[in-house]
């Protein structure tokens, strides 16, 4: 029988946005109490609104270590035993050569998506481990297991992930702590926009031609892993739109394109 999320205790990071966001509002509507975090307050507030259980909205730069650690330490008494660790934050900076590509961006993707998700990973299972319970879902992506041309090092961010995910099985076991790895092709989100620095002409073009994967595809996703009975783990899911059958190979305007 799929478990409940009543007063449930889940911490998202990346909630003011695509599937982050899309998973808050699934999580609420099936009774959790939320921990939403993200860098901007104001989306952040809109949707703690929005929502019908109890919400904490916390403005959090992941990237940041100290204020990752003061934050988890900070929570009030209620809102410290976190069931569910929901480590979505991440982004993608440009397409370019890697030989070509700016630092800055790589920076910006190995801090946040690697570095950001092991901070609160290690500010957040020591008390799972401590209650023997909890549940730890990676935002891994399809980038993680195929490399695509300008992906380079996205696509290390998110084999990293798969590798994190993994030794987190491996370290966890023996204890009742669950972890895994969702691993999209396409969503639409604002994922895209970021990419290639608000330029939405381009961004567009990613999904042009085909129907991607939303963000409330990619929250069921989520859902139905926390919500499986407390001995079954789902370990790792790749989800892929009808019409992209891997990285580089997609199906658009009625013929297949590379
Ligand atoms: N969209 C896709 O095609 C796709 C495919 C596979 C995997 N994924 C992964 O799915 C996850 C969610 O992406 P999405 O598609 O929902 O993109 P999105 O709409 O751009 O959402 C990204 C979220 O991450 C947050 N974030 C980024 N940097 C942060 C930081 N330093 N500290 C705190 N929060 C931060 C953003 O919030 P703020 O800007 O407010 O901080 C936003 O809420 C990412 O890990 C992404 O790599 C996406």
């Amino acid at each position: 029988m799929a478990l409940s999320l009543k007063n449930k205790l889940v911490l998202i990071t990346g909630a003011s946005s695509g599937i982050g966001e899309a998973t808050a509002k699934l999580c609420d509507q099936l009774g959790a109490r939320l921990i939403l975090i993200a860098r901007r307050e104001d989306k952040l507030k809109a949707l703690a609104n929005s929502l019908q259980n109890e919400c904490l909205p916390i403005k959090l730069d992941v990237r940041n270590r100290e204020e990752v650690e003061n934050t988890v330490k900070s929570l009030a008494k209620e809102w410290q035993s976190i069931d569910v660790l929901i480590n979505n934050a991440g982004l993608s900076k440009g397409l370019n050569r890697l030989h070509e590509a700016p630092i800055d961006d790589w920076e910006a993707m190995i801090d946040t998506n690697i570095k950001g998700l092991l901070y609160l990973s290690k500010a957040i299972i020591p008390g799972m481990v401590e209650r023997q319970k909890g549940h730890i879902v990676n935002l891994g992506s399809i980038a993680g297991h195929q490399t695509y041309p300008g992906g380079n090092v996205y696509c290390a961010t998110k084999a990293a992930v798969k590798s994190i995910s993994e030794a987190m099985k491996i370290d966890l076991l023996g204890t009742n702590i669950r972890v895994t790895s969702i691993d999209p092709g396409m969503v639409e989100t604002e994922f895209s926009q970021i990419r290639f620095d608000g330029d939405k002409e381009r961004a567009s073009k990613v999904y042009e031609g085909l129907k991607p994967l939303t963000g409330e595809d990619i929250a069921d996703a989520i859902v139905y892993s926390i919500t499986r009975p407390e001995h079954v783990n789902i370990q790792d899911m790749i989800i892929f739109p009808t019409a992209q059958a891997s990285a580089t190979l997609s199906f658009r305007n009625n013929k297949k394109a590379h």
